[in-house]
């Protein structure tokens, strides 16, 4: 399967089938789960997908597709530890030119990391990592966005 975020009508259809995917339960780790498959699968040349979770100070690695990965990642540590404690997207064309960036996967060589924020509370992160150098263009985050505010909607309260 290829992912087909080049136009609005593939990116509106995996937007749907997502929001389809987590519909019908609201735990964190269930739909954390099943979404990092669905994203590993739909987007071509990634070699991890998932999620850290916030707990304490620290971000603990949750569900996700591909090599086995760090455990525990400081805020303000690495690409995800930057996206969680500024609360913004950290879109990395070359990971090695990322002061800090965090090698799980040597294969690794760009990565974009989305915080997940509900309310005023910030849940973790949405990491996704590519083989490809600069594997993920501005509509690409536009696309992840809306993924990362479909699993935050989907949560209970
Ligand atoms: N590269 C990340 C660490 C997590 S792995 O990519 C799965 C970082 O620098 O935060």
């Amino acid at each position: 399967m290829t992912f087909v975020v080049d136009t609005r009508a593939g990116r509106d259809e995996l937007l749907s089938q997502a929001r389809a995917l987590l519909a019908d339960c609201g735990d964190a780790v269930a739909n954390a789960a099943n979404l990092a498959s669905f994203l590993y699968l739909v987007l071509d040349d990634v070699n991890w997908a998932g999620f850290y979770f916030l707990a304490g100070d620290e971000l603990l690695v949750g569900p996700f597709q591909g090599k086995p990965a760090c455990v525990r990642i400081p805020l303000g540590r690495g690409v995800c530890g930057t996206a969680a404690a500024t609360r913004t997207v950290q879109r990395v064309a070359d990971v090695h030119a990322f002061t800090g960036h965090i090698a799980c996967d040597a294969d690794s060589r760009s990565e974009i990391v989305l915080p997940l924020v509900r309310g005023d509370a910030l849940i973790g992160v949405l990491d996704i990592d590519s083989p490809r150098p600069d594997r993920f263009s501005a509509d690409d985050q536009a696309f992840l966005e809306e993924i990362a505010a479909i699993y935050v909607d989907s949560l209970d309260s």
